[in-house]
C-alpha cells in the first residue's frame, strides 16, 4: 500500500507570541511539497489552508527562498477565488508624487506586475527592474510628534501607519496580502513604544498586526452596536488628501486637522468610485464580526438606528477621526499585538480584511538592505457587513 503523505498542518504559534492576538499561526506544508504551491495542495489541504487563514488571521511559511512571484498571487485564487487579474493598488505601481503611498519608491516586477518589490535600501538590476532606491517609511517622516533622536538611539520605535491594503478608490481592497522576505538585514532590536507606557520588545523592521475581531470584543456594548450601525466614507482621493498630513503617535489617525489637500487640489476624481465600507466585516469563514476601519483616511460616518431608521451623519473631520480613534486605540496594547520577526524566505500571508497592520522600525539608519515581495490581488467582491443594511 502506498504511504499516505502527511497533510498540510496549521499550527498555532507560541502562547508567547500569541497572547491575547487572536493571531498567527505557522503552516506546515505537506510533506511532497518543500516550496508552497498553492495550486499543487490537494482539497483537503486546500480546506485546512483557507479555514487555519480566517481563523488565524496570519500565516507564516519558513524557508521559501526560490518561490516563484506567480505564486503570491496564486494564493488569492485559493482565498478570493472571484478577484481580478491586477493588484488592488492599481495595474501599475503609483510613482505619482502628490500620493503618500508613492513615498516608499517601490516597484512591480516586470514578469509579474502584480508583485510589488518592496524594502530599504539601493537596488540595481533586480528583476529586470533597473535602479531603485527603497525607502523604509518611518514615523520620523509620518507622526506630529516624532521620536527624538535620543529616543531612537535608546532603540524605540513606533507603528509608522495602521492600515489595510486598499487603494479605497475604484479598486476593492484584497482579501489577503502576501508577503516574502528576499533579503532581510541583521539589525539590533527595537522597542515599540506605547502610548500608556508600555513597551514591547521587537525584531527592527517587525510587521504588526492586530485583529479586527479582537478590536471588536475589545469594545463595550455601546460601541459595539455605534459600530455595527455605522458605515465609513472614506476622503476622496484619500492617500492625495493626507500627503501632507501627520499622524498620532500610535500611528492610528492623523493627529490635526489642517494639512489636508483640499478637494479642488486633487487629482480629477469620480464620486462614485469612492469608497464607503461598513464599520465591521463578516469574517468569510468562521463568521466573526471585525471592525475594519483605515483611521488615516476617514471622512465622514453615517450611522443608522436600526429601530427607527433614522440616519446622523457626522462629517466633521476632526470628529471623525475621535470617534474611529476611540473605537481602534483599545485594541492597541502589546498583548494584542503580533510582531512579525522577518527571517529571510518567510512567507506571511494575512486576512487584509480581517487585521490592521503597520511598519515598524527605522531601517532607514542602517546600510543593510531589506528587500520584499508584496502582493494584494483586487477583488471583486466588496467586505460583508456584520449587521446587514449597516450600509
Ligand atoms: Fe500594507
Amino acid at each position: 500500500m502506498p504511504h499516505p503523505t502527511a497533510p498540510l498542518q496549521i499550527r498555532p504559534l507560541p502562547a508567547e507570541l500569541r497572547k491575547s492576538t487572536r493571531l498567527g499561526a505557522e503552516v506546515v506544508l505537506p510533506e511532497s511539497m518543500t516550496l508552497f504551491d498553492p495550486k499543487l495542495l490537494s482539497e483537503t489541504d486546500q480546506q485546512i489552508f483557507r479555514t487555519g487563514f480566517f481563523d488565524n488571521g496570519v500565516l507564516v511559511i519558513r524557508d521559501q527562498t526560490g518561490i516563484q512571484p506567480h505564486v503570491l498571487y496564486d494564493i488569492a485564487d485559493l482565498l478570493d477565488p472571484d478577484h481580478l487579474p491586477y493588484h488592488s493598488g492599481g495595474q501599475k505601481q503609483v510613482t505619482d508624487s502628490r500620493n503618500i503611498l508613492s513615498q516608499n519608491n517601490c516597484s512591480r516586477i516586470p514578469r509579474a506586475p502584480q508583485v510589488t518589490v518592496i524594502g530599504s535600501g539601493h537596488v540595481e538590476n533586480y528583476e529586470g527592474i533597473g535602479e531603485l532606491d527603497l525607502q523604509h517609511l518611518d514615523q520620523s517622516s509620518f507622526h506630529e510628534y516624532p521620536l527624538s533622536e535620543q529616543e531612537i538611539a535608546d532603540g524605540l520605535t513606533r507603528p509608522y501607519r495602521w492600515h489595510m491594503d486598499a487603494a479605497l478608490y475604484e479598486n476593492l481592497p484584497g482579501i489577503v496580502t502576501s508577503l516574502h522576505a528576499i533579503e532581510v538585514p541583521k539589525v539590533p532590536k527595537q522597542r515599540l513604544q506605547f502610548p500608556q507606557g508600555e513597551i514591547m520588545d521587537v525584531a527592527a523592521g517587525a510587521t504588526l498586526f492586530f485583529s479586527g475581531a479582537r478590536n471588536f470584543d475589545a469594545l463595550s456594548p455601546e460601541e459595539q452596536e455605534f459600530a455595527l450601525n455605522t458605515t465609513v466614507h472614506y476622503a476622496p482621493r484619500a492617500y492625495e488628501m493626507i500627503r501632507n498630513c501627520k499622524a498620532s503617535s500610535d500611528g492610528l489617525t492623523i493627529e490635526n486637522v489642517g494639512r489636508e489637500t483640499l478637494i479642488p487640489d486633487l487629482p480629477p476624481f469620480d464620486p462614485e468610485k469612492v469608497h464607503s465600507f461598513p464599520m465591521v466585516w463578516t469574517n468569510p469563514s468562521n463568521g466573526l464580526p471585525h471592525l475594519q476601519i483605515a483611521g488615516c483616511c476617514v471622512y465622514s460616518l453615517t450611522t443608522i438606528d436600526p429601530s427607527t431608521g433614522n440616519k446622523t451623519v457626522v462629517s466633521e473631520l476632526a470628529e471623525v477621526r475621535r470617534i474611529c480613534h476611540e473605537l481602534q486605540e483599545k485594541v492597541y496594547r502589546p498583548e494584542n499585538v503580533y510582531a512579525h520577526s522577518w527571517q529571510k524566505g518567510d512567507l506571511v500571508i494575512f486576512h487584509n480584511r480581517g487585521v490592521m497592520h503597520s511598519i515598524s522600525g527605522q531601517l532607514a539608519h542602517f546600510k543593510e538592505r531589506r528587500l520584499l515581495w508584496q502582493c494584494n490581488m483586487a477583488s471583486s467582491t466588496p467586505p460583508k457587513a456584520y449587521r446587514q443594511g449597516s450600509q
